[in-house]
C-alpha cells in the first residue's frame, strides 16, 4: 500500500461523506465548462453565420441550446436566439460554476483538513510514547521539521490538491464527453496520445520521490541546527560565535538548496514535456477538422468549438502531470510520517502489568549491567538494595555512571543484564508509566514550561491553588512567588530563563512535593546553584525528602553524611559502600575522595 494510499483508506475515510460530497459538487460545476463551449459553438454558427452545412445540429450544440432555453430568462419563444439569450445563459454557467466549485472545494478541503488535524494531533501523541533513546537519536528540530513540517506538506494535500484533482479530472472527462458529442472520431485520436503522457510522467516521478526524501532530511538537518542554535545562543554571544554560526547555517542551507534544485529540476519536466504533447493534439486537429469541414461534417462553429474543446482538454491535462509531480513530495511527507507512526517503543510494558507498590518496601539492583554503545559498557554488574524509608548516596568520579544507574529505575533504559526490581517483581513486569509516577526525579537542569508558575507547580494535576501554595511554601519557593508581579499567575519565558537557577529548582522540587512519589531520585540537585541559593534549595531539598525513599546523587558532604548508606561507583562498578565513618577509616577510593575535598 502505497503512503498516499494509506491516507486515503485509512485517515480520509472517517470524512468520506464529505470527500464524496464535495467531489460530486467540484465534478458538476468543472462539467459545466463543456456545456460553455457549446453554446459558444451555437453563437459562431448563429451570430457569425458559420453554420453552412445540412448535416444535422451536433448533440452538444443541441444540449447546450436546450440548457439555454430551459433558464428562466427573458425570450419569446423556443428557439428564439435574441442577443441576450446566449450571453445571459453564459453568464449564468459560469456564475453557477463558481459557485460550485467555491462549495466544493471548501467541502473537499474541511475533509482533507480534518483527516490532516487527525495525523497531527497522532503523530505527537506517537513521538510522545517514544523512550529516551529516540530523542537521544532524533534531535528537537528534526522532530519538529516532522511533526510540523511534513503535516504542513499533507496540508496542501489534503486542502487544495485534493480538490484540484477532482476539478482537473471531472474538467477533462466532462470535455472528453463534449468532444464525443461534437465528433466521435475525436476522442479516439486523445486516447492515442494517452500513452505518450502517460510513460514518461511515471519515469520522472520516481526521481522526484527519491530526490523529495532527501530534501525533507536535509529540511531536518537544517531544523537541527536552528533550533540548536537558537537554544545555546548566549554560549554563541559569549563567545562572539555570529559569524561562525552564520556560515555553518549557510553551508546547510546551501545544500539544502542544492537538493531542492535538483527536484525541481524533475518537477519542472513534466510541464514542457505536456508542452509538446499539447502542440501535436492540435496540429492534429487542425488536419482532421480541415478534412472534415470540406466534407461538409463540421460547421465552422463545430470546428471553433472543437479547438476550444482541446484547449480545454488540455489544461487539465496539463495541470494533472504538473500535480502528479507535485503529489511524490507529498507522498515522500506521508512516508515519513507513517514510518514515525508505526514506531513503536522499544521499552515496552507487559500486556498485563503487575500493579506497582504504593509505598515499595525494598528496591533492588541485581547483577545489572548497562551499555549505550556496544561493546562500551557503563555499568557493569552493579547489586545493592535499598530498604524503604532510606536515604542513599551514589557518589564517585563524574563519568562513573552515577546517573546513568539511577536512570535504570524508572525505566528511561532497560538493563543489558541482570534486573531491577520492587519488592521482589522486576520492573518490567509493571506498566512504564505507573512505575514512573511513583518515583519523582529532580536534577541538575529544571525544565520548566512557558506557562504560568501556578501551571508549571501543578504541571497537570488537577489541584487547587491552595494545594499548589503549600507545596511552593514548603519548597521555599512561595516568598519570591509572591514578590513577582503577577505572583502565581506570572508567565515564565522559555524554559523559565527569566528566574534565577535556585528559584527554577525550588519551583522543580514544588512540583515533585505535589507529586508526592514515594521514591525519590535527586542528581546533583543544587550542583549547578551558588552557595546561598544552594543552601536555601538544600533546605526545600529536606522537606521533600521526608518520608521518602531517596537516591542522592550529590557533592555535597553535608548531604552525604546524613546518608544512611553511601555507593561509591567509579567506571561503572559498585566499589565500596558504607557509612561516612566507615568509608574514612577503610582508606579507599571514598577517603582519597574526599581527602582532595572533591566531596
Ligand atoms: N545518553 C548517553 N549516551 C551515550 N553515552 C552516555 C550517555 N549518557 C552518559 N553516557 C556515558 O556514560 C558514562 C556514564 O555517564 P553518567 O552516568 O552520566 O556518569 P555520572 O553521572 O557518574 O557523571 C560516561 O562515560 C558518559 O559519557
Ligand atoms: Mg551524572
Amino acid at each position: 500500500m502505497s503512503p498516499l494510499q494509506r491516507f486515503i483508506q485509512k485517515h480520509l475515510r472517517p470524512y468520506l461523506w464529505g470527500t464524496l460530497g464535495g467531489g460530486l459538487v467540484l465534478a458538476l460545476g468543472s462539467s459545466l465548462q463543456a456545456l460553455s463551449i457549446g453554446l459558444l459553438s451555437l453563437v459562431f454558427d448563429r451570430q457569425l453565420g458559420l453554420n453552412n452545412i445540412a448535416s444535422p445540429v451536433k448533440p452538444l450544440k443541441a444540449f447546450a441550446l436546450r440548457f439555454a432555453e430551459s433558464l428562466p430568462l427573458p425570450h419569446s419563444e423556443p428557439g428564439d436566439f435574441s442577443l441576450w439569450l446566449l450571453p445571459l445563459a453564459l453568464l449564468t454557467i459560469f456564475v453557477l460554476r463558481a459557485i460550485f466549485l467555491y462549495l466544493g472545494s471548501l467541502w473537499v478541503a474541511r475533509s482533507g483538513l480534518r483527516a490532516v488535524r487527525d495525523i497531527r494531533e497522532r503523530l505527537f501523541d506517537r513521538v510522545l510514547i517514544q523512550d529516551p533513546v529516540f530523542f537521544q537519536r532524533h534531535p528537537v528540530g528534526e522532530l519538529m521539521n516532522r511533526v510540523l513540517g511534513d503535516v504542513n506538506a499533507i496540508q496542501q494535500l489534503a486542502s487544495n490538491q485534493t480538490s484540484d484533482f477532482i476539478k482537473q479530472v471531472a474538467t477533462a472527462l466532462s470535455t472528453l464527453v463534449a468532444i464525443f458529442l461534437v465528433d466521435w472520431h475525436m476522442p479516439l485520436v486523445v486516447l492515442l496520445l494517452f500513452p505518450l503522457v502517460y510513460f514518461p510522467i511515471r519515469l520522472i516521478s520516481a526521481k522526484i520521490r527519491s530526490r523529495g526524501r532527501e530534501n525533507q532530511k536535509s529540511a531536518d538537518r537544517l531544523l537541527a541546527r536552528l533550533k540548536e542554535v537558537l537554544s545555546n545562543m548566549r554560549v554563541v554571544k559569549v563567545f562572539a560565535r555570529e559569524q561562525y554560526e552564520s556560515m555553518r547555517f549557510k553551508s546547510q542551507g546551501e545544500e539544502l538548496y542544492r537538493i531542492n534544485m535538483k527536484m525541481v529540476r524533475s518537477q519542472l519536466l513534466a510541464p514542457p514535456m505536456m508542452e509538446i504533447v499539447g502542440g501535436l493534439l492540435l496540429a492534429l486537429l487542425v488536419i482532421y477538422g480541415g478534412v472534415r469541414i470540406r466534407e461538409g461534417v463540421l460547421s465552422g462553429g463545430d470546428f471553433i468549438g472543437l479547438l476550444l474543446l482541446i484547449y480545454a482538454l488540455y489544461d487539465p491535462i496539463r495541470h494533472l502531470t504538473k500535480m502528479y509531480a507535485e503529489v511524490q513530495v507529498s507522498q515522500v511527507a506521508l512516508e515519513r510520517i507513517f514510518n514515525l507512526y508505526d514506531l513503536e517503543p522499544t521499552i515496552q510494558g507487559p500486556t498485563q502489568p503487575k500493579p506497582v507498590p504504593v509505598t515499595p518496601i525494598l528496591i533492588e539492583f541485581d547483577q545489572v549491567c548497562f551499555a549505550y554503545e556496544q561493546g562500551q559498557p557503563v555499568i557493569e554488574g552493579v547489586s545493592l538494595k535499598i530498604q524503604k524509608g532510606e536515604i542513599v548516596a551514589f557518589v564517585g568520579p563524574s563519568g562513573g555512571g552515577k546517573s546513568t544507574l539511577v536512570n535504570l529505575l524508572p525505566r528511561l533504559f532497560d538493563p543489558l543484564e541482570g534486573r531491577v526490581l520492587i519488592d521482589g517483581t522486576d520492573i518490567k513486569e509493571f506498566d512504564p508509566k505507573e512505575l514512573r509516577s511513583r518515583i519523582g526525579v529532580v536534577t541538575q537542569e529544571t525544565l520548566l514550561f512557558m506557562d504560568t508558575i501556578h501551571d508549571n507547580i501543578a504541571y497537570g494535576l488537577n489541584v487547587s491553588r491552595a494545594e499548589v501554595m503549600e507545596a511552593a511554601r514548603r519548597a521555599h519557593a512561595h516568598d519570591f512567588i509572591a514578590q513577582l508581579p503577577q505572583g502565581y499567575e506570572t508567565r515564565l519565558a522559555e524554559t523559565g530563563s527569566s528566574l534565577s537557577g535556585g528559584q527554577r529548582q525550588r519551583i522543580a522540587i514544588a512540583r515533585a512535593l505535589l507529586q508526592n512519589p514515594p521514591v525519590l531520585i535527586l542528581d546533583e540537585a543544587t550542583s549547578a546553584l551558588d552557595t546561598e541559593s544552594e543552601s536555601i534549595v538544600q533546605q526545600a531539598l529536606d522537606e521533600l525528602i521526608k518520608e521518602r525513599t531517596t537516591l542522592v546523587i550529590a557533592h555535597r558532604l553535608s548531604t552525604i553524611q546524613r546518608a544512611n548508606r553511601i555507593y561509591v561507583i567509579s567506571r561503572g562498578r559498585l566499589i565500596e559502600q558504607g557509612t561516612h565513618e566507615s568509608l574514612l577509616a577503610a582508606q579507599g577510593e571514598y577517603a582519597r575522595l574526599h581527602s582532595f575535598s572533591v566531596l
